[in-house]
């Protein structure tokens, strides 16, 4: 079977952690590394969060610190939803694993430069580590295979009106990656907010009863709680793990071509994802963007990827 060779940027997270369990094992994903970011906390606590998860589901990938300030804007953390911690909820074992003393920016350069072009680079968080490895090294751009990313949305935002918070964390950095010519699938808020991780859904997973079982009912514990707090809703927004189900299987989703721009210059809608499904605007493609998502397949793939926990 063809492996599609991924590298996963990402701000652990609770739906980041998932993301972590849907590519740590799934025999149609070669994890060359995992790549961290400051986003829902400062990078201090999204790479210890990294290393926790990996170190107690046995996932033997390197793990890489990255940015911990966006390009240009102040810095900004969701402790709302994720918790002082970043990753609240689950308790884990000391932490021996450590992380690679190479930077993520660097660890994404040499990847690519090296290979054969045929990485999928995945983003679960601001885009600033792939950015500024754009922009440090150009020549890696021809390199991307394609570009998966958690962020933005057709419709509203969930830290602003207009904003999605991977991309208004550091909307520089995800203009830098969407202008950058190489395929994109946008995966954003239009599909992840169909994929609420209800009570039964917990349970669901609970009773599969392996270690990355038990992680996620600890996740989703703390997860859904502060996203009922936040939003209201009785199950929180699965999103990150999207990406990767999308990678497992792309029948997942429904996608469709457009031109997608990143506003980083108003105030108001800084950030924004300006989405153009019509085409009013008649500019080139950038990116194929989720319009759809099968909820039912989408649960079936976060159960069978736990199940490969042993
Ligand atoms: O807006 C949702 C995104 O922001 C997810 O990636 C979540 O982990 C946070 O990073
Ligand atoms: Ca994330």
């Amino acid at each position: 079977m063809e492996k599609t060779k991924i590298i996963l940027d990402c701000d652990p997270g609770h739906d980041d952690a998932v993301a972590i369990i849907l590519a740590g094992k799934n025999p149609k994903i070669d994890l060359l590394g995992i790549t961290i970011v400051s986003g829902n906390q400062t990078l201090d606590k999204t790479v210890r969060n990294a290393l926790n998860v990996t170190q107690h589901l046995e996932i033997d990938v390197p793990v890489y610190g990255g940015c911990s300030e966006p390009m240009v804007r102040k810095k900004v953390v969701a402790g709302d939803i994720h918790g002082e911690s970043g990753l609240d909820g689950p308790v884990f074992p000391p932490l021996e694993r450590k992380a690679e003393p190479e930077h993520a920016v660097n660890f994404i350069i040499k990847t690519l430069m090296e290979s054969e072009g045929d990485i999928t680079v995945v983003t679960t968080g601001p885009m600033t580590n792939l950015a500024m490895a754009m922009r440090m090294e150009p020549n890696i751009v021809p390199k991307i295979k394609q570009i998966v990313l958690m962020g933005g949305a057709i419709a509203n935002g969930n830290v602003s009106p207009a904003a999605e918070f991977n991309i208004m964390a550091d909307a520089e950095a995800a203009y830098v990656c969407f202008t950058s010519g190489r395929p994109m699938t946008m995966v954003g808020l239009d599909v992840t907010r169909k994929v609420l991780c209800y009570p039964e859904i917990v349970e669901r997973m609970g009773r599969i009863g392996n270690r990355a079982s038990k992680l996620f009912v600890d996740l989703m514990g703390h997860f859904c709680k502060t996203q009922k707090e936040v939003f209201g809703w009785e199950g929180g927004p699965l999103h990150d793990p999207v990406t990767l189900a999308y990678l497992i299987d792309p029948s997942v989703l429904k996608v469709k071509p457009m031109n997608v721009r990143i506003d980083i210059r108003s105030t108001e809608s800084y950030g924004r994802t300006n989405c153009d499904p019509f085409d009013y605007l008649h500019l080139p493609h950038t990116a194929d963007v989720a319009m759809d998502i099968d909820v039912e397949r989408f649960w079936d793939i976060i159960e069978e990827n736990i199940r490969l926990y042993g």
